[in-house]
């Protein structure tokens, strides 16, 4: 940590040890009572009873310690024995400095030690819709990955890429019903045809027509089964039609993810853990795990005694174990999602050797990988803490139900972004907002502010709780919205703008108002905020920041004039206040995957 907090953390940590107390608890906050103090340290209560002593004496003596720290203005004790601290404006001023002159960070720090981290986020399937999870996994994912990157890890964000199911199965009887797929049909070694023999337009008809038809019709799900099982054996001309499915899915999903501004690292799909499948399986078997079960394949992931009462077909009542074996062979023989899961853990491990692997998905799922993280540490193929599920809640329609578009269906981005797009540009005419700029470059703010909306709609909700889509609440500029947030950025950049115009320029940092001194204790909160969002996994805390920032500077703008001001010092000063408000304001953003226009 680089701020003020910790900073004076060791400074009453270093008093505690020199009243012999535990210097662990000498914990700094930001006060509760800022009309009263910057910082305050709770610690002298609970160190006082460890010592049987009176916490305000302890208190006392502890401040008395402090009174000469020329950082400090004030050292106060209150109440039952708290301390508070106001800091002198000299060591605001060093810090907004020092903000002001962090480029990368903004005055954030970096991980001690690097990590290498796999985030596995968005997880979207060939040919069949996204739906509001996947929209989600994507926004948080892409955020974790900038916010993991920025703290100097090495990530890769990974889309795993659904191409393996059921699905493939499906679609490959799909499109040679349609008499599509002759030239893909034949036994044998190819050539195939090169040209893909369905669009997207296909795939998305073909996929829920089919699943739809399996679902009904036994026959059809055994050719479908039949499929995916010639498929995942290598048939040629089913791997030849598959890639083209694969292929045309890809290349519309990376444009989609792309006006999202969610980009990966790697789009392996599930299939590239399919030649980890056998040597796995072999493996797992060698090593005890995998045992017989009713014809399947499974590995008991369940500890003794970590039961729960299940429901048998015949109504009766048992103690079945809690979580459930993983299904890794079913009785077909067929590979399962659990299975792919695992495999994918063992080809991570050959190919990247993370530290961590992070998945953004649904919280629906976290039984699933539950059994999955248990299995690989029953393997050893990952150490206990190095698997996490970062489950979130969803995105609910007005009726509390997943959200779904007004025809019923499920959500398209496409139709989404483009819908937000629509009203960005109508909230923007309405506030006569990019008025005087070119058709193009209002489209391009238009775009941002629809992103912004979605986004920060989405990231300022805590991961786990399920929220409303409210596009008119999400599109206002006032509030705690992405485009409130967009209109402080390109505020300030007019302002600094004006400031060049008129040949002032950011100078030295000087703190004096009490409208300045607030200013710089929200610039000092980035490093806590990037840090607990790090350790918690929780971009919410960076998006809450951020609306803290503009604040602050909203009112420090109202209560000290910059580019009026008389004195040329203090002009420059200011605009350097600002211009640091901005850097780590549109930092903080992009964090949240938020780009900013440069004016409205
Ligand atoms: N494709 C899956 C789905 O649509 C999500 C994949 C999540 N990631 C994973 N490693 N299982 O539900």
């Amino acid at each position: 940590m680089t701020d003020l907090k910790s900073e004076l953390g060791e400074a009453v940590a270093a008093a505690f040890a020199a009243e012999g107390v535990d210097a662990t608890l000498a914990r700094v906050t930001t006060s509760d009572r800022p009309d009263l103090a910057d910082f305050q340290s709770n610690g002298a209560l609970a160190a006082a009873k460890a010592l049987k002593a009176n916490p305000r004496e302890l208190a006392g003596k502890v401040a008395e310690r402090l009174s000469a720290d020329p950082r400090l203005t004030s050292v106060e004790v209150a109440g039952p024995g708290f301390i508070n601290f106001k800091v002198s404006n000299a060591t605001l001023a060093k810090r907004a400095q020092a903000v002001a002159d962090d480029a990368a960070l903004a005055g954030a720090a970096a991980v001690a030690e690097p990590r290498k981290v796999v985030i596995d986020y968005a997880g979207p399937n060939v040919a069949k819709p996204m739906h509001v999870g996947h929209l989600r996994s994507s926004i948080i994912g892409e955020s974790l990955k900038r916010l993991f990157r920025l703290r100097g890890d090495t990530v890769w964000g990974d889309a795993h890429f659904g191409d393996w199911g059921f699905q493939m199965g499906l679609l490959i009887v799909a499109v040679g019903d349609e008499g599509r797929a002759d030239g893909f049909l034949v036994e044998g070694d190819g050539p195939f045809p090169a040209e893909s023999p369905v669009s997207l337009e296909d795939l998305e008809r073909l996929y829920p027509a089919a699943a739809a038809t399996a679902k009904e019709d036994p026959a059809y799900r055994d050719r479908a089964r039949k499929a995916t099982a010639g498929l995942q054996g290598g048939r040629p001309g089913y791997r030849a039609l598959w890639k083209h499915f694969v292929a045309v899915s890809r290349t519309a999903l990376e444009r989609e993810f792309g006006a999202l501004d969610v980009t990966f690292d790697l789009w392996n799909g599930e299939s590239d853990a399919d030649p980890r499948m056998a040597g796995m399986i072999a493996d797992l078997t060698a090593k005890g795990l995998l045992v017989e079960d009713d014809g399947a394949q499974v590995v008991h992931v369940a500890g003794p005694g970590e039961t729960r009462k299940k429901k048998l077909a015949d109504g009766s009542v048992i103690e079945a174990p809690s979580p459930p074996p993983l299904l890794v062979v079913s009785s077909e023989g067929s590979a399962m999602y659990g299975t792919t899961d695992l495999a994918t853990i063992v080809d991570r491990r050959e190919t990247l050797d993370p530290d961590l692997i992070l998945y953004v998905v649904d919280e629906r799922q976290a039984e699933h990988f539950e059994q999955v993280y248990r299995a690989a540490y029953l393997a050893g193929y990952a150490k206990p803490g190095e698997l996490e599920h970062l489950g979130f809640g969803t995105m609910n329609g007005v009726d509390g139900k997943p959200f779904k578009t007004r025809a019923g269906g499920v959500l398209k981005l496409h139709d989404l972004i483009t819908q937000a797009t629509d009203k960005a540009r109508d909230r923007l005419h309405e506030a006569q907002l990019g008025a005087d700029v070119d058709p193009v470059e209002f489209e391009d703010i238009a775009h941002k502010v629809a992103i912004a909306a979605l986004k920060f709609a989405d990231l300022s909700n805590s991961r786990t709780t399920s929220y409303i889509f409210d596009l008119d609440r999400f599109m206002s500029f006032e509030g705690k919205t992405g485009p409130y947030l967009l209109y402080q950025v390109v505020r300030i950049r007019s302002l600094l703008r004006r400031g060049a115009e008129q040949g002032a320029e950011p100078g030295p940092i000087t703190v004096v108002e009490p409208a300045e001194r607030d200013l710089v204790l929200t610039l000092d909160a980035f490093d806590q905020a990037i840090s607990d969002a790090y350790d918690k996994r929780m971009p919410h805390l960076i998006a809450e920041h951020a609306y803290r920032l503009a604040q602050a500077f909203s009112k420090f703008y109202a209560a000290c004039p910059v580019l009026i001001a008389p004195d040329e010092a203090v002009r420059g000063s200011r605009l350097a206040l600002s211009k640091a408000a901005l850097d780590q304001l549109v930092l903080a953003l992009g964090v949240l995957g938020i780009a900013t226009p440069e004016r409205m």
